[in-house]
């Protein structure tokens, strides 16, 4: 390797004055540099492509979530299948979509989905407590808003709206805690 040919150093001596090792495993100071580069500019490429990709997919989910059809009006059962202080299991809006009516107090009836926003668990309602339980991990949620107020679970559980009308209670939708 003439003088001419050899790598740039990184203290700048000549290359026939660097130590051993560095002449047996050679690298161009310059040419490294050069490399980290253009793997940087890639790397940004890469991740602004990315994140590009995420808002336009966030867009389209939430324009597509605009057009969804209404969610069904749905009857669950009559005021006096529950009683006061019980729970009946159903399904909305979809039969995947396993949910509570509870009866609280006379005329006070809340539902929510039942599968635990942990690890997807069935909750059981505590009514005289005030809260769902989750036997899994001790999650709990409270009665009157969804919210979880103890252990792992972080986000409330989807809140069924309902109509109670002539006697019937019906399901009309499901609102989600950021909504
Ligand atoms: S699945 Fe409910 S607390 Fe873990």
């Amino acid at each position: 390797m003439t003088e001419a040919e050899s790598p740039r150093t990184p203290d700048g001596r000549p290359f026939r004055d660097q130590p051993r090792w560095r002449r047996d495993f050679p690298i161009d100071v310059a040419e490294d540099a050069y490399v980290a580069r253009r793997d940087f500019a890639k790397y940004v490429v890469l991740v602004s492509g990315a994140f590009a990709t995420g808002q336009v997919s966030m867009l389209l989910r939430s324009a597509l979530a605009r057009r969804a059809p209404a969610p069904p009006r749905l009857r669950i059962a009559s005021v006096v299948d529950v009683p006061v202080g019980g729970a009946i299991a159903f399904r909305y809006p979809a039969d995947g979509d396993p949910c509570l009516l509870i009866r609280r107090r006379e005329g006070e009836f809340l539902a929510y989905g039942s599968e635990c926003t942990h690890l997807m668990c069935a909750v059981l309602p505590e009514v005289a407590k005030g809260r769902l339980r989750c036997p899994c991990h001790q999650g709990y949620f409270d009665l009157s808003t969804g919210r979880p107020i103890a252990g792992p679970p972080r986000r409330a559980l989807p809140t069924v709206t309902l109509d109670v009308r002539d006697g019937e209670i019906y399901a009309t939708g499901v609102r989600l805690e950021s909504q």
